[in-house]
């Protein structure tokens, strides 16, 4: 097996070294593997910056008037990760009361956050008022209710904007298709309710109404359901102009995919901002309206690719089969991708590269009790032994997002890599977290006690 035909070959800042080992800037990956018994999180954080600085770059040159990207937290936030898109001048997509307290630890600047959530507490809606952000995304007509309340009672002036469903056929997993007729997100398009809801909002002295938005789903890389939700959004947008509601910003979501195997198609950034793009000025000068500000929410394709995931093979069980058994260290507890959506991975053995050796079909399986508990369904690899070292690629979103605590295994730790070198971006959670929130009642304490005392 060489090297050039593992999936990492299309991925950056992969080599291999001297050793035949897999190197991730110049970082030997079966060396950094020894650093936990649990499995690692590796992010490259040079391909996190060049994902957003391409988002930027891209919008500069196809969309004349004023652009924002706001990065979709839910696909991996911790505090570091708040610093660094600060320092790329980049905004926050928050969807609960826990991302904005992340964002808050960091002094993420308020004017750069907007609010998700298709049921957003009360709690979570004053904290967003208070917080004066950049928008809060309403979700439907109660909501807004709500938002009108609460500003009421504040003498507050709340900036919105209206998320609706633009019913689409959406390409992607039904579980992560969101602008689909049967989604519980947003307000339907053709329902009249949501034109009622949007002039309320416009009318409101205590509402600053911004704008649309809407999000396809996630895992996107056909973009006919773009250009169909772009025409019928802004002919939509059209309608509200000609009643005099004036829509000065655009929010398309996020959604473009990542290549996971050899199998995916890759879609640039540019050449997807590029197309959207296009689309968005052509209709805007069909209809003759001015260009909004035009907002977008990656999340996938901003850090998917810059992560791998290190874990350690154990002992390879079945003979029975053709396919036969190699458990790994974690499983569906750190990643419950393939469990969840049947996602499909690539994988190698960092320190079997370049292998000319016997090869063997496996299934990868994770240390949980779930039958479900597979990693990888089949997979050909060098012959795997005991303690080798599988890199799983591509594992940079929504796999420390979707993490757990199943079975009692303690989350894996994130490293960041970056020329040459690695920090740590989280800790691996210790044991003492397990019970961290426990609380033993006095009458279980004592050890023969008589239950019918
Ligand atoms: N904006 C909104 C309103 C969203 O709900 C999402 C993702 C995004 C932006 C970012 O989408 P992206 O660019 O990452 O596709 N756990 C699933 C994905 C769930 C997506 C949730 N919403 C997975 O692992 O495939």
């Amino acid at each position: 097996m060489k090297s050039h035909d593992h999936f990492f070959g299309r991925l950056e800042g992969f080599a291999v070294n001297e050793k035949n080992h897999l190197t991730l800037n110049s970082l030997d990956l079966v060396q950094l593997a020894q650093l936990s018994d649990r499995p690692l999180y590796v992010l490259n954080e040079l391909v996190i910056r060049k994902n957003i600085r391409a988002y930027r770059q891209a919008l500069s040159t196809y969309y004349p008037a004023e652009s924002h990207i706001f990065y979709a937290s839910k696909v991996f936030l911790n505090l570091g990760m708040c610093y660094l898109l600060n320092q790329e001048h980049t905004g926050l997509d928050v969807c609960s009361e826990g991302e904005l307290f992340i964002a808050n630890q960091t002094d993420f600047p308020h004017e750069k956050i907007i609010f998700h959530g298709n049921n957003k507490s009360q709690s979570e809606l004053e904290k967003a008022i208070d917080a004066n952000i950049f928008a809060i995304m309403v979700d439907n007509a109660c909501e807004l209710e709500d938002i009108l309340k609460i500003s009421e009672s504040k003498n507050a002036i709340t900036n919105v904007m209206i998320r609706i469903n633009p019913v689409v056929e959406v390409d992607t997993h039904a579980y992560i298709a969101t602008g689909v007729r049967e989604s519980k997100f947003g307000v339907p398009i053709d329902d009249p309710s949501t034109w009622s809801l949007i002039e309320l909002a416009f009318k409101s002295p205590f509402i600053h109404f911004k704008g649309i938005h809407f999000h396809l789903g996630s895992q996107i890389t056909e973009l006919t359901a773009y250009s169909q939700a772009i025409k019928k959004i802004i002919s939509y947008i059209k309608r509200l102009h000609d009643k005099c509601i004036h829509v000065e910003a655009l929010n398309i979501g996020g959604g473009l995919g990542a290549p996971y195997t050899i199998a995916d198609q890759s879609l640039s950034i540019d050449g997807f901002i590029k197309e959207l793009c296009q689309g968005i000025c052509e209709e805007y000068q069909l209809n003759n309206l001015e260009l909004p500000k035009l907002m977008i929410e990656p999340g996938r394709s901003i850090i998917a690719s810059a992560g791998c995931t290190l874990y350690k093979i154990g002992h390879i069980k079945g003979d029975r089969s053709e396919i036969l058994y190699a458990p790994v260290n974690g499983g569906m507890s750190d990643n419950l991708r393939p469990s969840l959506y049947q996602a499909e991975y690539s994988a190698a053995i960092a320190n079997k590269m370049n292998w000319d050796g016997p090869t063997q079909k496996y299934k990868i399986v994770g240390k949980c009790c779930e039958t479900g508990d597979v990693l990888i369904q089949k997979i050909t690899l060098p012959q795997c032994s005991p303690g080798d070292v599988l890199v799983m690629f591509v594992t940079g979103a929504y796999q420390h997002a979707l993490a757990s605590n199943y079975n009692k295994h303690t989350l894996p730790g994130v490293l960041l890599v970056r020329d040459g070198a690695y920090e740590w971006l989280t800790k691996e959670q210790p044991y003492s977290d397990l019970i961290q929130h426990d609380l033993v009642p006095l009458h279980l304490r004592g050890r023969d006690k008589n239950l019918n005392d």
